[in-house]
C-alpha cells in the first residue's frame, strides 16, 4: 500500500513537540541539557513518563527483561511480525536533548498517526526504547539482549563498571540472569527503523534535510593503566622518575597522531584520564585511562586497535612504566539495508525532502539489529554538527520532517 500524495499521513505536530518539551525536562541540565545515564533515577523517570503516555495513548504497553521499554499497536493478524520504531531514552552525562530522545518520541507518535487514522497493517507496530545505548553501563545493553548477542561476560567487566552496573539494576528492578530471555525470535521481526540527529557536520553543512544512513561504525573499548611510582614532586630528581601521567600523555598524543596519519577514516577518543593519588605535589604513580576507537570496517578496526595497544606498550616502556590493558566490549560495524534505505529514500521524496545517503561515525542499536532484519536509519541534521553536548540542537522543522519521514518508511516497510 504505497499512500498517494494527497492521503499523505503527517504525524502530530502540537502532540510531538508537546512530548518533546516534557521529556526535555526530565533529568534536565541548567545549560539546556540532559543527564539521564542508563538506569538512573532520572532515566527511570523518564520512562515512568513514557510508560504513562504509551497507556494514555491507549497502547499496549510491555516491559522486557533486558529493561526494553514499549508501546505496542497490534494488527489485526495475530500471526503478524513486528516492526519495531525506537531508539533510547537513555543519555551521556550531561549530554543533549535530542540523541535517541528524538527518536522514541518519533516512534511513538507513528503509532498514535496510525491508530488517529484508523490504518490497518499486516504488522503490528512497536515503538521501543532501548536499555543502555550510550554505554554508561555496558553499551547497548537492551539491544544486545533483544538480538540474543548479550553475553554473561560482557557483564562481568563492563565499561561503566560492575557495582554501577549491579546499582542499575537494582533500582531498575531487573534481575541479571534474565536479562538473556529478552531475546526476540528474529523470524518475528519484520524490520527496524530509527530516527537520529546525525550527530555530525554533514547534513548542516550541505544544507540536506534527510540523511539516509548506509551503515554503522564498530567501536572497540579499554580502559589503560599506566602504573609508574608515587614521589615528591620536589625533590625527586626529573630523570629518576616513574611518572604515570607521562607515559599516558604521550601515548594520548601518539594515538592521536597514529590516527591522522595511518587511519583516515578512523577515529580514536580517549574520554577520561584519571591520575591518583592526584595531588599537586606527588608524582602520579598511576594513570587510568578511557579508550576507544572506531572503523566502519572491522579488519580495519583490529588492526587499529592492534596499533594503538602496541604503541601504549611503547610508550609505557619508554617512561618506565607497567602497563595493564582490560578489554572492555566492542560493537561490529553493520551495514544497513537497501530496502530500509530506499523506504526512506521514497518516503523523502514524497514529502518533497533533500536527501542524501551517508555513514553514521555514531553507534546505535541498529547495528545489533542490522543482520537480523531489514534494518533502516533516518537522520536530521545536528546544528553545527555538535552532539553529547548541551549543546546539542536540531531545528523542530528538521525534527518534524524526521518523524514524518519515519512515519512514511514505516508504512513502506510494513508492505515489503
Ligand atoms: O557513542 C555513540 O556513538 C552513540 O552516541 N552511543
Ligand atoms: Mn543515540
Ligand atoms: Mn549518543
Amino acid at each position: 500500500m504505497i499512500q498517494s500524495a494527497s492521503r499523505l499521513l503527517h504525524i502530530n505536530p502540537t502532540r510531538f513537540q508537546s512530548d518533546f518539551t516534557t521529556l526535555s525536562a526530565i533529568g534536565a541540565t541548567l545549560d539546556g541539557g540532559v543527564d539521564r545515564p542508563a538506569l538512573s533515577a532520572a532515566h527511570l523517570a523518564a520512562r515512568t513518563w513514557f510508560a504513562g503516555q504509551v497507556q494514555s495513548a491507549g497502547l499496549e504497553f510491555h516491559v522486557d527483561k533486558a529493561g526494553n521499554h514499549s508501546a505496542i499497536l497490534r494488527s489485526a493478524d495475530p500471526a503478524a511480525r513486528t516492526l519495531l520504531l525506537g531508539s533510547h531514552l537513555d543519555s551521556v552525562p550531561n549530554g543533549g536533548c535530542y540523541d535517541g530522545a528524538l527518536g522514541v518520541l518519533a516512534a511513538l507518535e507513528v503509532l498514535r498517526t496510525v491508530q488517529d487514522a484508523g490504518l490497518e497493517l499486516p504488522v503490528h507496530l512497536e515503538a521501543i526504547d532501548f536499555t543502555d545505548e550510550e554505554g554508561t553501563l555496558v553499551g547497548f545493553l537492551g539491544s544486545k539482549a533483544l538480538t540474543g548477542k548479550l553475553t554473561p561476560a560482557d557483564l562481568q567487566n563492563p565499561r561503566g563498571g560492575r557495582q554501577t552496573l549491579l546499582d542499575g539494576f537494582s533500582r531498575a528492578g531487573l534481575a541479571e540472569v534474565s536479562l538473556f530471555s529478552a531475546r526476540r525470535d528474529p523470524a518475528g521481526l519484520a524490520g527496524y527503523l530509527e530516527l537520529h540527529i546525525e550527530q555530525g557536520p554533514r547534513l548542516n553543512q550541505s544544507g540536506i534535510q534527510i540523511g539516509v544512513v548506509t551503515g554503522i561504525v564498530g567501536i572497540v573499548s579499554h580502559r589503560l593503566s599506566f602504573t609508574g611510582r608515587a614521589n615528591h614532586a620536589g625533590t625527586t630528581p626529573m630523570t629518576e622518575r616513574k611518572d604515570a601521567g607521562l607515559g599516558a600523555a604521550s601515548f594520548m598524543l601518539a594515538a592521536h597522531q597514529m590516527v591522522l596519519e595511518r587511519f583516515p577514516d578512523c577515529v580514536v577518543n580517549i574520554g577520561s584520564l584519571h591520575l591518583t593519588p592526584g595531588s599537586f605535589n606527588i608524582v602520579p604513580g598511576s594513570a587510568e585511562m578511557a579508550l576507544e576507537c572506531r572503523s566502519a570496517n572491522q579488519t580495519q578496526l583490529s588492526q587499529l586497535q592492534a596499533a594503538l595497544l602496541e604503541r601504549a606498550r611503547t610508550e609505557a616502556d619508554r617512561f618506565g612504566l607497567g602497563l595493564e590493558i582490560q578489554a572492555l566490549g566492542q560493537h561490529l560495524p553493520a551495514p544497513l539495508d537497501p530496502l530500509a534505505q530506499a523506504a526512506i529514500s521514497a518516503a523523502a521524496e514524497e514529502r518533497m525532502l533533500t536527501h542524501t545517503i551517508l555513514p553514521s561515525g555514531a553507534g546505535h542499536d541498529a547495528q545489533n539489529l542490522a543482520d537480523l532484519c531489514p534494518s533502516g536509519m533516518v537522520f536530521i541534521p545536528s546544528v553545527d554538527g555538535v552532539s553529547h553536548s548541551p549543546n546539542e540542537f536540531s531545528h523542530w522543522e528538521d525534527c518534524l520532517n524526521g518523524g514524518n519521514v519515519l512515519l512514511g518508511a514505516a508504512l513502506r516497510m510494513a508492505w515489503l
